[in-house]
């Protein structure tokens, strides 16, 4: 197990029976040196450095039905906000007072809020923090779009593959979402210029380790920019209401062999982390995760932002908690830093 985790530090892929072998092999003493291995990678690449993004959860309207997810446009009994441009700069501006130098724009697919009013928000963003990076987390948009949203001044885009098996994402989403367009959306994304997130779920329902597996080749074949990774955790008022929560030690796990394949991807320990798991953004960051983001939306918005159930809201997830969050990750080496946190592409570069 142990040459395994080395070959992979080294060469950062391996076959697929060798990652099944590590899946299937795991225990506390493989998994810490898993961690430090991918602690150390994350380190000469980016010290002990943790980038913090200021997510500003736009609205929770979605037109998609996605059966894991509470915000589903299914769920008749979500209550349903959209934040107004002035709201969401008004976010900007608590955020940018308090440290943050990324903003990441994060909501359903909101018919409401079409290319264009997009476009307005991010302009106007980017004429007022010139020096912050902006992130948009939306949604699918056709190429055109992605472009319009770049020219507007947006920075990086998220969005989670959710999974690289095809067969696996028909099982988690009705039949009018479709695989290939999600994967077309992130080939768009790159190639337009975006620093360009994916990400999936672990434990989702019927995920296989050979799903994961799968995830893991299209992250070292993809090399995104960013990868989102956090547990499944159901939701009551889904179809997946009674599924099985994912594993907070599977989930970082994943993270620490993700690390190995793409060293400097900038990995955030995910709010679905910190939900399942009592500290699991701090075990994030020490398996080898190096950002955090907090929810620095208005407190309405965040009780109404329901992915899942009992989704943490306070404490180190919102901005009043930036300081709890800092003394957290000094008091385990690692220091937040004022910081736009860009990807780095090339190693030792401090
Ligand atoms: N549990 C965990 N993560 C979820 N997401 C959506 N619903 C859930 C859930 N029930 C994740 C998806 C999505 C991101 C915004 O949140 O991966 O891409």
């Amino acid at each position: 197990m142990k040459r395994l985790i080395d070959k992979l530090a080294n060469e950062n892929i391996l076959s697929p029976e060798e990652f099944l072998y590590l899946f299937e092999n795991q225990n506390t003493e493989n998994t810490l040196y898993l961690f430090k291995k991918a602690d150390g990678v994350r380190k000469k690449y980016y010290g002990n450095k943790v980038y913090i993004r200021g997510l500003i959860e736009f609205t929770n309207y979605c037109k998609n039905n996605c059966y894991y997810c509470g915000i589903r446009c299914g769920n008749k009994n979500a209550s349903r906000y959209r934040l107004s441009e002035e709201e969401i700069l008004m976010c900007c501006k608590m955020g940018y007072d308090a440290g943050f130098r990324t903003f990441v724009l994060q909501g359903g697919e909101d018919p409401y809020y079409t290319a264009d009013k997009i476009c307005s928000v991010v302009e106007k963003i980017r004429k007022l923090y010139p020096d912050c990076a902006i992130t948009l987390s939306a949604g699918e948009f056709s190429r055109k779009d992605y472009e319009a949203f770049f020219n507007a001044g947006a920075t990086r885009y998220l969005l989670r593959h959710e999974t690289a098996s095809k067969n696996h994402y028909e099982k988690l989403h009705p039949k009018e979402m479709s695989w290939d367009n999600r994967m077309e959306c992130l080939k768009n994304l790159k190639e337009i210029g975006f620093q360009t997130g994916c990400g999936m779920m672990i434990g989702s329902p019927y995920q296989t380790y050979n799903d994961i597996i799968n995830d893991l080749i299209f992250i070292h074949d993809f090399k995104p920019h960013m990868v989102g990774i956090g547990p499944f955790i159901p939701h009551h008022d889904t179809p997946f209401a009674s599924m099985e929560k994912g594993s907070g030690n599977l989930t970082l796990f994943t993270v620490a062999l993700v690390r190995l394949i793409h060293p400097n991807v900038l990995l955030p320990a995910t709010t679905a982390l910190g939900t399942i798991m009592e500290n699991g953004r701090e075990m994030g960051i020490l398996a080898g995760c190096n950002v955090c983001m907090p929810n620095i939306s208005p407190s309405d918005a965040k009780t109404k932002y329901t992915l899942y159930d009992n989704k943490l809201i306070t404490g180190a997830e919102s901005l009043s908690g930036k300081e709890s969050l800092k003394e957290r990750l000094n008091s385990i080496g690692y220091e937040i830093v004022t910081d736009r946190g860009d990807f780095k592409e090339y190693p030792n570069m401090f």
